[in-house]
Protein backbone atom coordinates (compact mmCIF):
# COMPACT_ATOMS: atom_id res chain seq x y z
CA UNK A 1 0.00 0.00 0.00
CA UNK A 2 1.77 2.96 -1.28
CA UNK A 3 0.64 6.45 0.75
CA UNK A 4 1.45 9.91 0.21
CA UNK A 5 2.17 12.13 3.17
CA UNK A 6 1.16 15.79 2.94
CA UNK A 7 2.19 18.26 5.57
CA UNK A 8 3.72 21.46 5.87
CA UNK A 9 6.25 20.41 8.11
CA UNK A 10 8.10 17.69 9.51
CA UNK A 11 11.10 16.84 11.41
CA UNK A 12 14.52 16.68 11.22
CA UNK A 13 13.87 19.44 8.33
CA UNK A 14 11.38 22.00 9.68
CA UNK A 15 9.65 21.91 12.89
CA UNK A 16 7.04 24.79 14.55
CA UNK A 17 5.16 22.15 16.55
CA UNK A 18 4.07 19.12 16.91
CA UNK A 19 2.65 18.51 13.02
CA UNK A 20 6.39 18.15 12.26
CA UNK A 21 7.24 15.25 15.22
CA UNK A 22 4.11 13.66 14.10
CA UNK A 23 4.78 13.95 10.04
CA UNK A 24 8.06 12.99 11.00
CA UNK A 25 7.55 9.77 12.76
CA UNK A 26 4.44 8.79 10.58
CA UNK A 27 5.99 7.01 7.90
CA UNK A 28 7.74 4.42 10.64
CA UNK A 29 4.87 3.94 12.24
CA UNK A 30 3.27 2.37 9.37
CA UNK A 31 5.95 0.97 7.75
CA UNK A 32 5.32 -2.36 10.44
CA UNK A 33 1.91 -2.49 8.75
CA UNK A 34 3.24 -3.00 5.52
CA UNK A 35 2.46 0.45 4.65
CA UNK A 36 4.83 2.73 2.22
CA UNK A 37 4.43 5.76 2.97
CA UNK A 38 6.08 8.96 1.03
CA UNK A 39 6.36 12.49 2.78
CA UNK A 40 5.56 15.72 0.05
CA UNK A 41 7.35 18.92 2.10
CA UNK A 42 7.24 22.29 0.56
CA UNK A 43 10.87 23.26 -0.02
CA UNK A 44 11.43 26.16 2.05
CA UNK A 45 15.62 26.71 2.55
CA UNK A 46 16.14 24.62 5.41
CA UNK A 47 14.49 21.86 3.82
CA UNK A 48 16.36 22.43 0.00
CA UNK A 49 19.44 22.74 2.36
CA UNK A 50 19.25 18.84 2.79
CA UNK A 51 18.31 18.17 -0.65
CA UNK A 52 21.57 19.55 -2.00
CA UNK A 53 22.38 16.81 -4.34
CA UNK A 54 18.48 15.00 -4.86
CA UNK A 55 17.04 14.24 -8.10
CA UNK A 56 14.42 16.23 -10.48
CA UNK A 57 11.45 13.77 -10.63
CA UNK A 58 8.96 15.99 -12.61
CA UNK A 59 8.24 19.36 -13.55
CA UNK A 60 5.60 21.55 -13.97
CA UNK A 61 5.94 24.68 -15.91
CA UNK A 62 3.04 25.93 -13.91
CA UNK A 63 1.94 24.93 -10.86
CA UNK A 64 -0.84 27.41 -9.70
CA UNK A 65 0.72 30.28 -11.53
CA UNK A 66 4.58 29.40 -10.97
CA UNK A 67 7.25 26.79 -12.16
CA UNK A 68 8.27 23.58 -9.99
CA UNK A 69 10.01 20.98 -9.89
CA UNK A 70 10.17 17.81 -7.83
CA UNK A 71 13.27 16.97 -5.85
CA UNK A 72 13.88 13.11 -4.41
CA UNK A 73 15.45 12.35 -1.28
CA UNK A 74 15.28 10.90 1.88
CA UNK A 75 13.63 11.83 5.37
CA UNK A 76 14.50 10.81 9.02
CA UNK A 77 17.54 9.44 10.94
CA UNK A 78 20.34 7.00 9.34
CA UNK A 79 19.33 3.40 9.22
CA UNK A 80 15.30 4.39 9.24
CA UNK A 81 15.01 7.01 6.56
CA UNK A 82 11.69 7.04 4.20
CA UNK A 83 11.30 8.64 1.16
CA UNK A 84 10.67 12.29 0.57
CA UNK A 85 9.51 14.42 -2.25
CA UNK A 86 9.90 18.26 -2.23
CA UNK A 87 8.46 20.95 -3.71
CA UNK A 88 10.61 22.95 -4.99
CA UNK A 89 9.14 26.33 -6.24
CA UNK A 90 11.47 29.08 -5.59
CA UNK A 91 8.19 31.28 -5.88
CA UNK A 92 6.42 30.37 -2.93
CA UNK A 93 8.81 28.81 -0.99
CA UNK A 94 12.33 29.90 -0.88
CA UNK A 95 12.09 32.78 1.83
CA UNK A 96 13.55 33.71 4.78
CA UNK A 97 11.00 33.51 8.18
CA UNK A 98 8.46 30.79 9.21
CA UNK A 99 6.57 28.19 6.80
CA UNK A 100 3.69 30.37 7.32
CA UNK A 101 4.93 34.16 8.00
CA UNK A 102 8.00 36.84 7.59
CA UNK A 103 10.42 37.19 10.28
CA UNK A 104 8.37 40.17 11.67
CA UNK A 105 5.64 37.42 12.27
CA UNK A 106 2.88 38.76 9.85
CA UNK A 107 1.04 35.78 7.23
CA UNK A 108 2.91 35.82 4.08
CA UNK A 109 -0.50 37.50 1.40
CA UNK A 110 0.07 34.59 -0.59
CA UNK A 111 -0.43 31.58 1.67
CA UNK A 112 -3.70 30.88 -0.08
CA UNK A 113 -1.70 30.05 -3.57
CA UNK A 114 1.55 28.45 -1.68
CA UNK A 115 -0.38 26.33 -0.11
CA UNK A 116 -2.95 25.24 -2.65
CA UNK A 117 0.16 24.66 -4.90
CA UNK A 118 0.95 22.00 -2.63
CA UNK A 119 -2.56 20.08 -2.81
CA UNK A 120 -2.48 20.41 -6.86
CA UNK A 121 1.14 19.04 -6.46
CA UNK A 122 -0.27 16.20 -4.50
CA UNK A 123 -2.78 15.41 -6.84
CA UNK A 124 -0.80 15.18 -9.73
CA UNK A 125 1.61 12.65 -7.90
CA UNK A 126 -0.92 11.05 -6.49
CA UNK A 127 -2.51 10.18 -9.85
CA UNK A 128 1.04 9.39 -11.71
CA UNK A 129 2.34 12.72 -13.01
CA UNK A 130 5.71 11.72 -12.08
CA UNK A 131 6.66 9.11 -14.82
CA UNK A 132 9.87 6.93 -14.09
CA UNK A 133 11.65 4.42 -16.30
CA UNK A 134 8.16 5.39 -18.53
CA UNK A 135 6.05 3.92 -15.63
CA UNK A 136 4.15 5.95 -13.47
CA UNK A 137 4.63 6.54 -10.17
CA UNK A 138 1.33 7.05 -8.47
CA UNK A 139 -0.02 6.05 -5.37
CA UNK A 140 -3.04 4.23 -3.71
CA UNK A 141 -4.02 7.41 -1.09
CA UNK A 142 -3.05 10.72 0.08
CA UNK A 143 -2.79 11.30 3.69
CA UNK A 144 -3.02 15.50 4.16
CA UNK A 145 -1.69 17.23 7.49
CA UNK A 146 -3.88 20.38 8.55
CA UNK A 147 -5.51 23.26 6.07
CA UNK A 148 -1.81 23.63 4.48
CA UNK A 149 -2.42 20.23 2.83
CA UNK A 150 -6.03 19.76 3.01
CA UNK A 151 -6.59 21.13 -0.68
CA UNK A 152 -5.32 17.71 -1.50
CA UNK A 153 -7.94 16.58 -1.13
CA UNK A 154 -10.25 18.90 -2.64
CA UNK A 155 -8.05 18.46 -6.40
CA UNK A 156 -8.66 14.37 -5.51
CA UNK A 157 -11.99 15.16 -5.74
CA UNK A 158 -12.96 17.50 -7.79
CA UNK A 159 -10.20 17.35 -10.46
CA UNK A 160 -7.87 14.85 -10.39
CA UNK A 161 -4.84 14.05 -12.56
CA UNK A 162 -5.85 11.93 -15.42
CA UNK A 163 -9.25 10.86 -14.04
CA UNK A 164 -7.78 8.55 -11.44
CA UNK A 165 -9.94 8.06 -8.44
CA UNK A 166 -7.77 8.29 -5.30
CA UNK A 167 -8.78 8.24 -1.76
CA UNK A 168 -7.94 10.44 0.71
CA UNK A 169 -7.64 10.92 4.92
CA UNK A 170 -7.53 14.70 6.41
CA UNK A 171 -5.95 15.16 9.68
CA UNK A 172 -6.98 17.64 12.28
CA UNK A 173 -4.20 18.56 14.13
CA UNK A 174 -5.61 22.05 15.11
CA UNK A 175 -9.09 23.53 14.17
CA UNK A 176 -7.99 27.24 14.97
CA UNK A 177 -6.03 27.55 11.71
CA UNK A 178 -8.41 27.12 9.27
CA UNK A 179 -6.95 28.80 5.88
CA UNK A 180 -9.60 30.77 4.75
CA UNK A 181 -9.36 33.43 1.79
CA UNK A 182 -11.21 36.03 -0.22
CA UNK A 183 -13.66 34.77 -3.05
CA UNK A 184 -11.79 36.50 -5.28
CA UNK A 185 -9.05 33.29 -5.08
CA UNK A 186 -11.22 30.75 -6.16
CA UNK A 187 -10.93 31.40 -9.98
CA UNK A 188 -7.12 30.75 -9.72
CA UNK A 189 -7.13 27.85 -7.72
CA UNK A 190 -8.16 25.41 -10.94
CA UNK A 191 -11.24 23.92 -9.45
CA UNK A 192 -14.77 23.05 -11.83
CA UNK A 193 -17.22 25.55 -10.89
CA UNK A 194 -18.82 22.62 -9.29
CA UNK A 195 -16.53 22.95 -6.44
CA UNK A 196 -17.96 26.32 -5.30
CA UNK A 197 -20.58 24.76 -3.51
CA UNK A 198 -21.28 24.35 0.56
CA UNK A 199 -20.81 21.06 0.25
CA UNK A 200 -17.08 21.68 -1.69
CA UNK A 201 -15.05 24.42 -0.86
CA UNK A 202 -17.08 27.51 -0.07
CA UNK A 203 -17.18 28.66 3.34
CA UNK A 204 -19.00 31.57 4.98
CA UNK A 205 -18.28 33.09 1.02
CA UNK A 206 -14.66 32.21 0.62
CA UNK A 207 -12.74 29.37 0.25
CA UNK A 208 -11.94 27.52 3.47
CA UNK A 209 -9.00 25.42 2.64
CA UNK A 210 -9.84 23.31 5.88
CA UNK A 211 -13.41 22.96 5.37
CA UNK A 212 -12.56 21.89 1.81
CA UNK A 213 -10.32 19.10 3.00
CA UNK A 214 -13.08 17.92 5.53
CA UNK A 215 -16.00 17.55 3.22
CA UNK A 216 -13.64 16.02 0.48
CA UNK A 217 -11.72 13.74 2.33
CA UNK A 218 -13.11 10.08 2.54
CA UNK A 219 -11.88 10.25 6.02
CA UNK A 220 -11.55 12.60 8.96
CA UNK A 221 -9.55 12.48 11.86
CA UNK A 222 -8.07 14.13 14.59
CA UNK A 223 -5.16 13.55 16.93
CA UNK A 224 -7.06 12.20 20.35
CA UNK A 225 -10.44 10.71 20.97
CA UNK A 226 -11.59 13.27 23.35
CA UNK A 227 -10.76 15.96 21.00
CA UNK A 228 -12.64 14.31 17.82
CA UNK A 229 -15.81 14.52 20.03
CA UNK A 230 -15.38 17.89 21.16
CA UNK A 231 -14.90 19.42 18.13
CA UNK A 232 -18.52 18.65 17.78
CA UNK A 233 -19.87 21.73 19.60
CA UNK A 234 -18.83 25.08 18.84
CA UNK A 235 -16.61 25.96 21.50
CA UNK A 236 -14.21 23.29 19.60
CA UNK A 237 -15.32 22.97 16.41
CA UNK A 238 -14.93 26.88 15.82
CA UNK A 239 -17.70 27.51 13.53
CA UNK A 240 -16.95 23.76 11.44
CA UNK A 241 -18.66 21.76 14.39
CA UNK A 242 -22.02 21.16 12.31
CA UNK A 243 -19.88 19.76 8.90
CA UNK A 244 -17.70 17.45 12.09
CA UNK A 245 -21.42 16.54 12.90
CA UNK A 246 -22.63 15.79 9.75
CA UNK A 247 -19.43 13.44 8.73
CA UNK A 248 -20.87 11.11 11.42
CA UNK A 249 -18.75 8.01 11.22
CA UNK A 250 -15.85 9.18 8.58
CA UNK A 251 -14.55 11.36 11.75
CA UNK A 252 -12.59 9.68 14.08
CA UNK A 253 -9.91 10.24 16.61
CA UNK A 254 -6.12 8.59 16.60
CA UNK A 255 -4.23 9.59 19.72
CA UNK A 256 -0.35 10.53 18.23
CA UNK A 257 2.36 8.66 19.55
CA UNK A 258 6.27 9.68 20.49
CA UNK A 259 9.43 8.70 18.57
CA UNK A 260 10.52 6.44 21.21
CA UNK A 261 14.35 6.55 19.45
CA UNK A 262 14.33 10.13 20.03
CA UNK A 263 12.72 10.42 23.17
CA UNK A 264 14.40 7.89 25.64
CA UNK A 265 15.80 8.86 29.06
CA UNK A 266 17.91 5.76 29.30
CA UNK A 267 19.69 6.76 26.02
CA UNK A 268 19.45 10.84 26.02
CA UNK A 269 22.40 12.23 24.96
CA UNK A 270 21.21 15.61 25.73
CA UNK A 271 21.07 14.13 29.63
CA UNK A 272 23.69 14.98 32.16
CA UNK A 273 22.70 11.63 33.70
CA UNK A 274 20.59 9.12 31.85
CA UNK A 275 17.83 7.10 33.77
CA UNK A 276 15.21 4.16 33.56
CA UNK A 277 11.92 3.69 36.02
CA UNK A 278 14.55 1.49 38.10
CA UNK A 279 17.24 4.09 38.67
CA UNK A 280 15.32 7.36 39.46
CA UNK A 281 17.75 8.35 41.76
CA UNK A 282 20.01 9.59 38.83
CA UNK A 283 17.28 12.39 37.69
CA UNK A 284 19.25 14.44 40.44
CA UNK A 285 21.85 15.48 38.73
CA UNK A 286 20.07 16.67 35.57
CA UNK A 287 17.78 18.43 38.14
CA UNK A 288 21.11 20.13 39.62
CA UNK A 289 22.11 20.76 35.72
CA UNK A 290 18.82 22.71 35.23
CA UNK A 291 19.06 24.85 37.70
CA UNK A 292 22.40 25.82 36.97
CA UNK A 293 21.74 26.26 33.63
CA UNK A 294 18.46 28.48 34.43
CA UNK A 295 20.54 30.37 37.45
CA UNK A 296 17.89 29.18 40.16
CA UNK A 297 18.28 27.62 43.78
CA UNK A 298 19.56 24.62 44.22
CA UNK A 299 16.49 22.50 46.61
CA UNK A 300 14.98 20.05 46.96
CA UNK A 301 11.49 21.47 46.72
CA UNK A 302 9.57 20.53 43.45
CA UNK A 303 10.88 22.25 40.40
CA UNK A 304 7.88 22.84 37.34
CA UNK A 305 8.87 23.19 33.68
CA UNK A 306 7.00 24.63 30.45
CA UNK A 307 8.16 23.88 27.06
CA UNK A 308 5.56 25.38 25.45
CA UNK A 309 4.29 28.07 22.60
CA UNK A 310 3.64 31.24 24.41
CA UNK A 311 -0.36 31.65 23.07
CA UNK A 312 -3.72 31.70 24.53
CA UNK A 313 -4.26 27.89 23.14
CA UNK A 314 -2.11 26.80 26.32
CA UNK A 315 -3.13 28.59 28.90
CA UNK A 316 -0.15 30.90 28.88
CA UNK A 317 -1.36 34.14 29.59
CA UNK A 318 -3.26 33.17 33.03
CA UNK A 319 0.84 31.35 34.00
CA UNK A 320 1.91 34.47 35.15
CA UNK A 321 -0.94 35.05 37.32
CA UNK A 322 0.02 31.89 39.66
CA UNK A 323 3.48 32.07 39.70
CA UNK A 324 3.14 33.87 42.92
CA UNK A 325 1.65 31.23 44.60
CA UNK A 326 3.93 28.66 42.72
CA UNK A 327 6.82 30.03 44.60
CA UNK A 328 4.48 30.78 47.83
CA UNK A 329 4.15 27.28 48.25
CA UNK A 330 8.11 26.37 47.84
CA UNK A 331 7.98 25.67 43.76
CA UNK A 332 10.35 27.02 41.39
CA UNK A 333 10.05 26.95 37.45
CA UNK A 334 11.63 26.64 35.06
CA UNK A 335 10.16 27.95 31.32
CA UNK A 336 11.13 27.56 27.61
CA UNK A 337 8.93 29.39 25.21
CA UNK A 338 8.59 31.17 21.87
CA UNK A 339 8.08 34.76 21.60
CA UNK A 340 4.81 36.63 22.16
CA UNK A 341 5.45 39.98 23.59
CA UNK A 342 3.24 40.44 25.75
CA UNK A 343 2.91 37.36 27.49
CA UNK A 344 6.63 37.74 27.88
CA UNK A 345 6.56 40.71 29.85
CA UNK A 346 4.13 38.96 32.00
CA UNK A 347 6.54 36.72 32.83
CA UNK A 348 9.77 38.27 32.52
CA UNK A 349 7.81 40.92 35.53
CA UNK A 350 7.01 37.60 37.55
CA UNK A 351 10.90 36.40 37.46
CA UNK A 352 12.21 40.04 38.02
CA UNK A 353 9.77 39.41 41.85
CA UNK A 354 10.97 36.19 42.36
CA UNK A 355 14.87 36.16 41.83
CA UNK A 356 16.29 32.70 41.98
CA UNK A 357 12.89 30.96 41.90
CA UNK A 358 12.00 31.55 38.33
CA UNK A 359 13.91 31.43 35.02
CA UNK A 360 12.41 32.38 31.39
CA UNK A 361 14.24 31.12 28.17
CA UNK A 362 12.54 32.64 25.23
CA UNK A 363 13.69 30.83 21.85
CA UNK A 364 13.36 27.68 20.26
CA UNK A 365 15.87 24.29 21.71
CA UNK A 366 15.02 21.28 21.22
CA UNK A 367 18.40 20.29 23.19
CA UNK A 368 16.79 21.92 26.26
CA UNK A 369 13.50 20.37 25.86
CA UNK A 370 14.70 17.25 26.42
CA UNK A 371 17.31 18.26 29.71
CA UNK A 372 13.98 19.98 31.29
CA UNK A 373 12.09 16.81 30.77
CA UNK A 374 15.02 14.65 32.25
CA UNK A 375 15.37 17.75 34.88
CA UNK A 376 12.34 19.05 35.69
CA UNK A 377 9.60 17.26 38.31
CA UNK A 378 6.43 18.67 37.30
CA UNK A 379 5.18 19.94 33.04
CA UNK A 380 2.79 22.44 33.32
CA UNK A 381 0.14 22.07 30.32
CA UNK A 382 -2.33 24.29 30.85
CA UNK A 383 -3.65 24.12 27.79
CA UNK A 384 -7.66 26.12 26.94
CA UNK A 385 -7.72 23.10 24.02
CA UNK A 386 -5.37 20.62 22.79
CA UNK A 387 -6.02 18.37 20.36
CA UNK A 388 -3.48 16.06 21.53
CA UNK A 389 -0.61 17.85 22.81
CA UNK A 390 3.22 16.24 23.10
CA UNK A 391 4.71 17.68 25.84
CA UNK A 392 2.79 15.84 28.56
CA UNK A 393 4.03 12.32 26.48
CA UNK A 394 7.35 13.33 26.72
CA UNK A 395 6.84 14.61 30.36
CA UNK A 396 5.02 11.04 31.04
CA UNK A 397 8.21 9.00 29.52
CA UNK A 398 11.14 11.13 31.45
CA UNK A 399 9.25 11.04 34.88
CA UNK A 400 8.11 14.80 35.02
CA UNK A 401 4.53 14.50 36.11
CA UNK A 402 2.21 16.25 33.99
CA UNK A 403 0.21 18.74 35.37
CA UNK A 404 -2.80 19.54 32.67
CA UNK A 405 -6.32 20.79 32.04
CA UNK A 406 -8.69 17.89 31.49
CA UNK A 407 -9.45 18.69 27.40
CA UNK A 408 -8.22 16.62 24.10
CA UNK A 409 -5.34 14.78 24.35
CA UNK A 410 -4.70 16.01 27.49
CA UNK A 411 -7.81 14.14 28.61
CA UNK A 412 -6.75 11.09 27.09
CA UNK A 413 -3.11 10.27 28.31
CA UNK A 414 -3.02 11.67 31.77
CA UNK A 415 -4.64 9.76 34.62
CA UNK A 416 -5.29 12.48 37.74
CA UNK A 417 -4.45 11.52 41.35
CA UNK A 418 -7.92 11.63 42.16
CA UNK A 419 -8.16 9.07 45.48
CA UNK A 420 -9.30 6.48 43.19
CA UNK A 421 -6.61 6.06 40.99
CA UNK A 422 -4.20 7.30 44.21
CA UNK A 423 -5.42 3.69 45.70
CA UNK A 424 -5.87 1.25 43.00
CA UNK A 425 -1.88 2.31 42.13
CA UNK A 426 -2.60 4.13 38.53
CA UNK A 427 -1.77 7.69 38.80
CA UNK A 428 0.40 9.47 36.20
CA UNK A 429 -0.72 13.22 36.29
CA UNK A 430 -2.62 15.76 37.89
CA UNK A 431 -6.02 17.26 35.69
CA UNK A 432 -7.09 20.76 36.51
CA UNK A 433 -10.92 21.23 35.29
CA UNK A 434 -10.79 24.76 33.17
CA UNK A 435 -8.04 27.20 32.94
CA UNK A 436 -8.41 30.13 35.56
CA UNK A 437 -6.31 31.59 38.55
CA UNK A 438 -8.26 29.15 41.14
CA UNK A 439 -8.01 26.05 38.83
CA UNK A 440 -3.91 26.42 38.09
CA UNK A 441 -3.28 27.31 41.86
CA UNK A 442 -5.09 24.17 43.21
CA UNK A 443 -3.76 21.80 41.18
CA UNK A 444 -0.39 23.53 41.34
CA UNK A 445 -0.93 22.97 45.28
CA UNK A 446 -2.29 19.51 44.68
CA UNK A 447 0.98 18.77 43.09
CA UNK A 448 3.56 19.85 45.44
CA UNK A 449 1.61 17.93 48.66
CA UNK A 450 1.70 14.84 46.45
CA UNK A 451 5.58 15.75 45.56
CA UNK A 452 5.90 15.70 49.59
CA UNK A 453 5.10 12.22 49.75
CA UNK A 454 8.00 10.93 48.28
CA UNK A 455 6.93 7.10 47.99
CA UNK A 456 3.33 8.40 46.32
CA UNK A 457 5.66 10.34 44.44
CA UNK A 458 8.03 7.78 42.91
CA UNK A 459 4.93 5.73 42.12
CA UNK A 460 3.04 8.30 40.36
CA UNK A 461 6.76 8.65 38.20
CA UNK A 462 7.41 4.64 37.84
CA UNK A 463 3.54 4.71 36.47
CA UNK A 464 4.14 7.49 33.97
CA UNK A 465 7.38 6.08 32.80
CA UNK A 466 5.88 2.58 32.35
CA UNK A 467 3.24 3.84 30.34
CA UNK A 468 2.79 3.00 26.18
CA UNK A 469 2.79 6.03 24.29
CA UNK A 470 4.97 4.72 21.40
CA UNK A 471 3.21 4.65 17.92
CA UNK A 472 2.78 0.79 18.01
CA UNK A 473 -0.77 1.14 18.10
CA UNK A 474 -1.93 4.24 16.37
CA UNK A 475 0.59 3.23 13.61
CA UNK A 476 -1.75 0.54 13.48
CA UNK A 477 -4.99 2.19 13.14
CA UNK A 478 -3.78 4.80 10.36
CA UNK A 479 -2.94 1.57 8.55
CA UNK A 480 -6.08 -0.41 8.95
CA UNK A 481 -7.83 2.83 7.87
CA UNK A 482 -6.01 3.58 4.72
CA UNK A 483 -6.95 -0.41 4.17
CA UNK A 484 -10.73 0.11 5.22
CA UNK A 485 -10.91 3.21 2.27
CA UNK A 486 -9.22 1.06 -0.41
CA UNK A 487 -11.24 -1.66 -0.30
P1 LIG B 1 1.76 22.38 19.51
O1 LIG B 1 2.07 21.65 18.28
O2 LIG B 1 0.33 22.79 19.62
O3 LIG B 1 2.68 23.53 19.78
P2 LIG B 1 2.54 19.90 20.88
O4 LIG B 1 2.63 19.62 22.33
O5 LIG B 1 1.81 18.95 20.04
O6 LIG B 1 1.94 21.38 20.75
O7 LIG B 1 3.98 19.99 20.24
C1 LIG B 1 4.91 20.96 20.56
C2 LIG B 1 6.28 20.45 20.15
O8 LIG B 1 7.16 21.56 20.06
C3 LIG B 1 6.89 19.50 21.16
O9 LIG B 1 7.78 18.65 20.47
C4 LIG B 1 7.64 20.46 22.09
O10 LIG B 1 8.69 19.81 22.78
C5 LIG B 1 8.16 21.45 21.09
N1 LIG B 1 8.38 22.82 21.59
C6 LIG B 1 7.46 23.77 21.85
N2 LIG B 1 8.04 24.93 22.21
C7 LIG B 1 9.37 24.70 22.18
C8 LIG B 1 10.53 25.51 22.45
N3 LIG B 1 10.43 26.78 22.80
N4 LIG B 1 11.76 24.93 22.31
C9 LIG B 1 11.87 23.64 21.95
N5 LIG B 1 10.83 22.83 21.69
C10 LIG B 1 9.59 23.36 21.80
C1 LIG C 1 -1.20 20.65 16.94
C2 LIG C 1 -1.91 20.60 18.28
C3 LIG C 1 -1.28 19.63 19.25
C4 LIG C 1 -0.92 18.31 18.58
C5 LIG C 1 -0.06 18.58 17.35
C6 LIG C 1 0.33 17.31 16.62
O1 LIG C 1 -0.13 21.54 16.94
O2 LIG C 1 -2.00 21.90 18.87
O3 LIG C 1 -2.18 19.37 20.32
O4 LIG C 1 -0.22 17.48 19.48
O5 LIG C 1 -0.77 19.38 16.46
O6 LIG C 1 -0.79 16.55 16.26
Amino acid sequence: LKVLSVASEAVPLIKTGGLADVAGALPGAVADHDVAMTTLLPGYPSVLKAMARARAVHQWDSLLGSPARLLSGKIGAKGAEHPLLVLDAPELFTRDGTPYSDVSGKDWNDNWRRFAALGRAAADIAGGAMVRRGKPQGFDLVHAHDWQAAMACAYLRFAPYGGARIPSVVTIHNMAFQGWFGREIFAQLGLPPRAWTMDGVEYHGGVGMLKAGLASADAVTTVSPTYAREIRSGTFGMGLEGLIIARGNAVSGILNGIDTDVWNPATDKALASSFTARTLERRMANKRALEADFDLDEDDGPLFIVVSRLTWQKGMDVLPEVLDHLVGIGGRLALLGSADPHIEHQLFEGAARHPGRIGIRIGYDEDLSHRMQGGGDAILVPSRFEPCGLTQLYGLAYGCIPVVSRTGGLADTVIDANPAALAAGCATGIQHDGVTYDALAAALTRTVDLYRQPEVWQKIQKNAMKCDFSWKASGKAYADLYRSLIA
